[in-house]
């Protein structure tokens, strides 16, 4: 290199790094190197595009870079403060300053100092990124970190056939581009959560959560989750007596010809649109269905074909019927007579069932007075109205007393708003609308000639109805000989 050209940039680059000497200008030193190695030991994990580097992006694209341009901007701050201090100290700023040479006690100082914290954190870097990485892909960082907001779809998660998936493999799925709008979402969450300017509940149905196909199919193929499934499940009378229903349920896989739950739905070259009236998308007067080039449209009764453009229309996936995969919440009555079938609460005790829902159905606070009020309650009653079952059977109250406080816990989040009810679940017809918000019978074509089946065979064979020992189960050879009284 030229000789007087070095000395002309040496001459002018050394008042900076006289006047640079200051603790302010050092910390912005500091941050911008700090942020610049911890974003290149992020990228790659970004870049890779899995799934789980969900909060990474947070990071990498809000936190980050704020801390760089903050040092970017501190170390002109602290160089223009010296400056204004040496020079009401009548320092000259120029004059007399070394050249910028390793005798430059000046310079030897920055150069130390820039590579101290650059060593310093690439070794801090290099452990802290990894962790992070996967403590930010962790369920505990969705599920717990915003503890209150994320507490019901947490619990219910924990309780769910999907506890071992992790949330970002639904919420936000592989590739890039989910990630990076998850990522501009993510940003005003976590803003609204640190100002507590969040909803409560968190509203659902999650409007631009991704096309569940992409996401779903990742794990479950639907030609493979096919055919016909027994289901049984288990009732309980309020005399006391456990039923059973068993329904032959008749899946079908999605590409297969033939009936079928998921075949009529997501079959090959079937696509169903659909019209919703509310947000929640219990109110669906307008039905599209689509089988290779044919079109049929089905209209409710006393629905207004002029009414149905001005509402928002959708194109049916996963979670139109399973929109509580994870995050299940009961009725009242289907969760007590679920735990009573699990034996968590003693269903033979007298008088058990109508006890257990009034305790279940009354107002708390909140979940402190929850717990003090609901296990006590149980126990007053019988040991009050009946003092005699109370003497025999008091391990199996108290067992039955927490029984009944977790299916109070497992449902109703006062501090989110969260009561029974509020999720519904689509799968079904029992205790919500679900898959007769469209198969009532009610929706036709405009000749009426056809209408959504409601045959109560289309869906399900119904081969028990709460039954005490249905012939059925029986014959399989899965019958309990007597059934076993519900202590344990
Ligand atoms: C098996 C897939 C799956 C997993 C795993 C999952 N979710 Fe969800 N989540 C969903 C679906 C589907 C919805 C409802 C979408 C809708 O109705 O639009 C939902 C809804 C939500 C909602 C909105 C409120 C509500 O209840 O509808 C929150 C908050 C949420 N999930 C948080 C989480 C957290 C936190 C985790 C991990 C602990 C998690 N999810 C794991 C599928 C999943
Ligand atoms: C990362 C993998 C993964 C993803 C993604 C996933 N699941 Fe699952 N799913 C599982 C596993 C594992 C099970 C449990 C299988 C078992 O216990 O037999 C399961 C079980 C289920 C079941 C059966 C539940 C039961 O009670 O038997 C349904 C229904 C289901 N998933 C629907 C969904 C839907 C809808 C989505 C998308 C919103 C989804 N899954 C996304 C892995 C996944
Ligand atoms: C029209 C509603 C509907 C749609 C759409 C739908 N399912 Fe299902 N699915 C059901 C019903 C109903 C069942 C049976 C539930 C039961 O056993 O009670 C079921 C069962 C399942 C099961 C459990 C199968 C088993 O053998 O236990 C899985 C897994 C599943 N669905 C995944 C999916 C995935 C993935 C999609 C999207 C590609 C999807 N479903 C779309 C209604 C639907
Ligand atoms: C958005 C409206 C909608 C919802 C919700 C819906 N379906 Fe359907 N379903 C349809 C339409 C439309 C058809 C085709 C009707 C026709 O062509 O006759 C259909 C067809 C079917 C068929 C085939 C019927 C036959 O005659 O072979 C089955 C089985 C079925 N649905 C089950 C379900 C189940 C189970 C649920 C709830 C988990 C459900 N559907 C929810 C719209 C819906
Ligand atoms: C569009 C499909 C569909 C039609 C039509 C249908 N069902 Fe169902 N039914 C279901 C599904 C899905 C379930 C839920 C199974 C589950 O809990 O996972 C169910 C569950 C049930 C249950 C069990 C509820 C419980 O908790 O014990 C009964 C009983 C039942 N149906 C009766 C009927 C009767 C009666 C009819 C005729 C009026 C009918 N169904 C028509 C889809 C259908």
């Amino acid at each position: 290199m030229n000789g007087t050209r070095l000395d002309r940039w040496t001459r002018r680059i050394s008042p900076l790094v006289y006047l640079s000497n200051n603790w302010i200008s050092r910390v912005g030193v500091a941050l911008v190197s700090a942020a610049g190695v911890f974003w290149i030991f992020l990228i790659p994990s970004y870049l890779s595009g899995h799934a789980g580097s969900a909060y990474i992006g947070i990071v990498l694209f809000l936190a980050l870079p704020s801390c760089f341009f903050l040092g970017l901007g501190l170390i002109p701050a602290g160089i223009y403060l010296r400056r204004r201090g040496l020079k009401k100290r009548g320092k000259p700023e120029h004059d007399g300053l070394p050249v910028l040479s390793w005798d430059n006690p000046d310079f030897r100082r920055l150069a130390n100092f820039v590579g101290l914290v650059t060593m310093a954190n690439i070794v801090m870097g290099a452990n802290l990124s990894y962790r992070a990485v996967e403590h930010m892909d962790g369920v505990q960082f969705c599920g717990a970190t915003c503890h209150t907001v994320m507490r019901p779809e947490y619990t219910a998660y924990q309780n769910s056939p999907h506890f071992r998936v992790e949330c970002v493999k639904c919420h936000i799925g592989p590739g890039a581009s989910w990630f990076v709008k998850s990522k501009l979402s993510g940003v005003s969450q976590v803003f609204h959560v640190a100002m507590g300017t969040y909803d409560r509940p968190v509203p659902t149905p999650i409007v631009d959560l991704r096309p569940a196909r992409e996401t779903c199919e990742a794990c479950h193929w639907p030609d493979k989750y096919g055919g016909d499934k027994l289901r049984v499940i288990t009732h309980f009378s309020d005399e006391g007596a456990r039923t059973k229903t068993v329904l032959l349920m008749r899946i079908g896989g999605g590409s297969l010809s033939g009936a079928g739950i998921h075949t009529a739905h997501i079959g090959q070259g079937i696509r169903v649109r659909y019209a919703h009236s509310d947000n929640k998308r219990q109110t669906i007067p307008w039905v599209e269905y689509r089988r290779n080039g044919d079109v049929r449209e089905f209209l409710a009764a006393k629905v207004n074909k002029g009414d149905i453009s001005r509402m928002p229309v959708r194109e049916m996936d996963c979670v139109d019927c399973h929109n509580r995969p994870s995050h299940t919440f009961e009725p009242p009555e289907r969760a007590l007579e679920n735990a009573m079938a699990r034996g968590e609460i003693a269903w033979d005790l007298p008088r058990i069932k109508k006890t257990a829902l009034d305790i279940l159905k009354k107002e708390y606070g909140g979940a402190r007075e929850a717990e003090a009020e609901i296990g006590s309650a149980f126990e007053k009653f019988y040991r009050q109205q009946m003092p005699e079952v109370y003497g025999k059977r008091q391990p199996d109250i108290a067992r039955s007393a927490r029984g009944v406080l977790a299916v109070w816990q497992r449902n109703v989040f006062p501090e989110m708003k969260v009561t029974w009810g509020t999720y519904a679940n689509n799968i079904g017809h029992n205790d919500y609308p679900g898959c007769f918000r469209c198969h009532d019978g009610e929706h036709k074509t405009a000749d009426g000639a056809r209408s959504i089946e409601q045959d109560c065979n289309t869906c399900h064979v119904m081969l028990a109805m709460e039954e005490a020992s249905p012939k059925i189960l029986q014959d399989l050879g899965v019958a309990e000989a007597s059934p076993p009284s519900g202590s344990q």
